[in-house]
């Protein structure tokens, strides 16, 4: 299984940094010049890092990377946190980022796009860009982690968002106390 990871300029970069460390696959990872510097002032991680986790790693405006052209295979796109604006030129078709240019291959290829969105509140404009979205068959997974699971460490909200992904793309996983009324 091949899955592309963007990462773009929203707070919470914690949960791209996440995903990257658990799934299993090939892996290509996608991230925005503000994705960047956030991840170094949200986290004790870095691109150096991230880089050497992944099978390939691209700067967002990179237009010239493989996964650009619809020729090159992939199962899956997660962009994990999803900036608005990002998400907004998805739903318009706006491809002049690397990220908006494989989200729209995954949408004209019919292949899974997971996007986890990270803003609140939010307007009309990126509610109707969502349910655009959704009505295209992509998965919005608003980064809303529960909390029926009794988190104990803010690790434990990551892991609910991350088990909720690798659910969309087909990967077990065991990041989360699942629902069970029997345990009440
Ligand atoms: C520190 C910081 C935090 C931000 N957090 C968010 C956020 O949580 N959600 C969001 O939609 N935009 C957020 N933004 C705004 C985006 O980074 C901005 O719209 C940017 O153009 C997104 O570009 P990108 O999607 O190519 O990374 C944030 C910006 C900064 C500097």
């Amino acid at each position: 299984m091949k899955t592309v990871v963007a990462i773009t300029g929203c707070s919470g970069v914690v949960y791209g940094v996440r995903l990257v460390e658990v799934l299993k696959g090939d892996k290509v990872l996608i991230i925005s010049e503000t994705g960047k510097r956030i991840l170094e002032e949200e986290t004790d991680s870095n691109f150096a890092r991230l880089e050497g986790l992944v099978n390939a790693a691209y700067e967002d405006c990179d237009l010239f990377a493989p996964a650009s052209s619809g020729s090159q295979f992939f199962d899956a796109m997660v962009i994990i946190p999803c900036s608005q604006s990002t998400l907004a030129k998805i739903a318009t078709g706006i491809a002049d980022t690397l990220t908006t240019r494989v989200a729209a291959v995954a949408l004209k290829e019919r292949r899974r796009l997971i996007i986890v969105p990270r803003e609140t509140p939010l307007n009309a404009i990126m509610l109707e860009n969502e349910l655009k979205l959704s009505r295209l068959g992509v998965t919005v997974l608003p980064a809303s982690p529960a909390f029926y699971h009794s988190p104990e460490k803010i690790e434990d909200l990551v892991d609910f968002i991350i088990g909720k992904v690798l659910d969309q793309i087909g990967q077990p996983n065991n990041l989360f106390k699942r629902w069970n009324q029997n345990d009440r």
